[in-house]
């Protein structure tokens, strides 16, 4: 794969049966980008940004296609390596913000860990510096479910960070967000971007967060829409 790209999609497509017919919820789908980009994948409703967010992430698989991430041919990888791929290379931040709300922040930013292979002595001190790049360091011991929002989104992120990934994915990270905590969440995805060199992907509907891209792919029914597909 070419050194300057960190994410190659070669005519992806993702086929769902349902009742015995066949779905294409994404079809030839075909980009590359380039390390430390900002991304993002626009469309209605239904057009496949999660599925395509999803296998970028190696939480699913393509069934056609290529994609290959963070220099690995996701196809060609057992189940074992797809989900070391992905606890190693990528963090994820979800619409909903995904937290156990019973733990506390700092405790939630720290379950990549579990997952981790070895021994991980400094986990802790990871964490709290992780807590402390999205600007909530005091809020450390507090549960998850009393925080607000806006912060419950930063804690998800201190999450997505804390084992330093190549490829941060974000999927609808300001849907439930009023505007201005919206905003405070997209700065701190740009600065991660740019002071951090992570590429950052986020499948979204927030016209603030396309402004803010250098790569935007749009999605119609499944395929990159005409007027972004490559020559
Ligand atoms: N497990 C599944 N089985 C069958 N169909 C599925 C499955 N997952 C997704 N789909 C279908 O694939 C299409 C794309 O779904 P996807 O969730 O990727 O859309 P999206 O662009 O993220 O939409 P939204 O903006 O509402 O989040 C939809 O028609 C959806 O119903
Ligand atoms: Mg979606």
């Amino acid at each position: 794969m070419d050194q300057a790209v960190i994410v190659s999609a070669r005519a992806v497509g993702k086929r769902y049966r349902r009742d015995g017919t066949a779905f294409d919820a994404l079809q030839d789908v075909s980009f590359s980008i380039a390390p430390g980009t900002f991304g993002v994948l626009v469309g209605r409703s239904g057009s496949g940004k999660t599925t395509l967010l999803n296998i970028i992430g190696g939480l699913d698989r393509p069934t056609s296609g290529a994609l290959h991430a963070a220099g690995r041919d996701l196809a060609g990888l057992s189940d074992g390596e797809l989900s070391r791929y992905r606890n190693e290379k990528v963090g994820f931040v979800f619409q909903a913000f995904n937290l156990a709300n019973e733990d506390s922040a700092l405790e939630n930013v720290l379950t990549p860990y579990l997952f981790a292979r070895g021994r991980h002595r400094d986990a802790v001190e990871r964490g709290r510096a992780s807590l402390a790049s999205v600007g909530l360091s005091d809020l450390a011991d507090q549960k998850a479910g009393t925080l607000s929002a806006g912060q419950r989104q930063r804690v998800a992120i201190a999450r997505a960070i804390v084992r330093d990934p190549v490829l941060l994915l974000a999927d609808e990270p300001t849907g439930n967000l009023d505007a201005e905590t919206g905003s405070e969440v997209i700065g701190l995805l740009k600065h991660l971007n740019h002071e951090q060199h992570m590429t950052v992907i986020v499948a979204t509907h927030d016209p603030e967060l396309t402004e803010a891209a250098g790569f935007i792919l749009t999605l119609r029914d499944g395929r990159v829409a005409a007027d972004e597909a490559e020559p």
